[in-house]
C-alpha cells in the first residue's frame, strides 16, 4: 500500500518474440485490472541476463517491450512502466534477499531445473538466484497483488515466504504478496501442438501467432491450426485444439463459451478457424499500428521513460531506506 492505494506489480521478459499468449494471457489482462491501483509494469531486464544475450538485440527488444506496455493500453501516465535496470534498488533488495533464502529453496524451483538442463554450459548463479530477485521486484513496491500466469506460482509462494521471513525478524517491512491468476485462466496453446503452451522459443513458427505477424499470416496460421474430429464446435477436453480456438475466439470479441458455440452451431471447422483468424487480426492489427506510431515518436517515449524511472525510485527508495535501517547498514550521512 502507498498513498492509500493498494499495489499491484508484474514483469516481463524482452526475450523472444512475444506470442499472442503473452498478450491475451497477460498484458490485456494488466489493462483490465489496472484501474484504482498504483500499478508497476516493469521490463526485467536484470533478469534476461541469466541467459546470454546479444547486447544490441537486448537493448531493442528491451525497447518494443516498453513500447508495447504502452501500445497494449497502459497509460504511461498513470501506470509506472520502465526498466528493472534503470532502478538499482532491485539489485540491492535482490542481494539481500539472497542473504535470507537457502539454496534448497532455489534449488527446488521447476524453472531453474528446466533451465539448468537447458543451458547445462551455463548454469550460472543467477539463474539460481532469479527468485529471490523477482521477490524483490515485487516487495520493493509493497505489492498486493501480482498478475502473472499459474507457471510462475512457485516463484509467488517463495516471494510470500521471504517476506514474512524477513517480516518475522525485523516486524512489519514488506506487504506479503498475493497471485492474481486471470480472470477466465485460459492459457494460450500452441496452434499445432495443444497440449503445450503457446511459446515464444517453439522452432515451428506455425505453432505461435506473433503479435507482429501480419494480418495474412495470421489468418493463414489459424487455417492450419489443428482440430479435432468430432465436427462440432463444441468445448471440451476431447478436443484440446478446438477449445483452445474458442479460447481464443472468446477472449478477442469478449464472448462467452455458451455464445461462441451458439454462434457456429452446425458450421464446419473451416468457418470457425477462419473466424478465429478476423477475431485475432481485429485485435493485433490495431495494437500493431498503435506500437509502430509510439516506436516513431522517439521523444514522448525518452519523456515517459524519464518521469516513470523517477517514479519507480521514489517508491522503491520508500522500501529500501526501511530495510536498510532495520539491518543495520551505517546511516548516510546528509551535509548541511
Ligand atoms: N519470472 C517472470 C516470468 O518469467 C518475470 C518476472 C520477473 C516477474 N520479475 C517479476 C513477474 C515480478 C511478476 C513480478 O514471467
Amino acid at each position: 500500500m502507498f498513498d492509500d492505494k493498494k499495489v499491484i506489480f508484474s514483469g516481463m521478459q524482452a526475450t523472444g518474440n512475444l506470442t499472442l499468449g503473452n498478450y491475451l494471457g497477460a498484458l490485456k489482462n494488466w489493462v483490465d485490472i489496472c484501474e484504482d491501483y498504483l500499478t508497476f509494469f516493469c521490463v526485467v531486464d536484470l533478469h534476461s541476463i541469466t541467459v546470454r544475450q546479444d547486447p544490441a538485440e537486448l537493448r531493442r527488444r528491451s525497447r518494443d517491450l516498453l513500447t508495447l506496455y504502452i501500445a497494449a493500453g497502459l497509460d504511461p501516465e498513470k501506470n509506472c512502466i520502465y526498466y528493472q535496470s534503470h532502478v538499482p534498488n532491485h539489485a540491492e533488495l535482490g542481494w539481500i534477499l539472497d542473504c535470507f533464502t537457502y539454496v534448497g529453496e532455489l534449488e527446488r524451483m521447476t524453472q531453474y531445473k528446466d533451465k539448468a538442463a537447458k543451458h547445462a554450459d551455463n548454469i550460472n548463479a543467477g539463474l539460481l538466484t532469479y527468485p529471490s530477485l523477482m521477490a524483490a521486484d515485487i516487495l520493493l513496491y509493497q505489492a498486493e497483488y501480482v498478475p502473472v500466469g499459474a507457471d510462475q506460482k512457485q516463484h509467488l509462494e517463495l516471494a510470500r515466504t521471504l517476506a514474512e521471513r524477513f517480516n518475522n525478524v525485523y516486524g512489519d517491512v514488506f506487504t506479503v504478496p498475493d497471485i492474481w491468476l486471470g480472470k477466465r485462466g485460459r492459457k494460450i496453446m500452441s496452434l499445432q501442438d495443444p497440449e503445450k503452451k503457446m511459446s515464444k522459443s517453439d522452432e515451428n513458427p506455425n505453432a505461435s501467432i506473433y503479435l507482429m505477424d501480419d494480418p495474412d499470416t495470421i489468418r493463414r496460421k489459424f487455417k492450419r491450426a489443428v482440430t479435432d474430429s468430432i465436427g462440432a464446435v463444441k468445448y471440451c477436453d476431447e478436443q484440446p485444439g478446438i477449445r483452445n480456438l474458442i479460447d481464443i475466439y472468446c477472449s478477442c470479441t469478449g464472448k462467452s463459451t455458451e455464445e461462441c458455440e451458439k454462434e457456429f452451431e452446425g458450421q464446419g471447422y473451416g468457418v470457425f478457424k477462419e473466424a478465429v483468424g478476423e477475431a485475432v487480426v481485429g485485435v493485433l492489427k490495431p495494437l500493431q499500428d498503435r506500437f509502430r506510431e509510439l516506436s516513431a515518436d522517439k521523444d514522448y517515449i525518452d519523456r515517459m521513460i524519464l518521469q516513470n524511472d523517477e517514479k519507480a525510485m521514489y517508491y522503491s527508495e520508500k522500501t529500501m531506506r526501511k530495510v536498510r535501517k532495520k539491518i543495520g547498514f551505517p546511516e548516510r550521512p546528509r551535509l548541511k
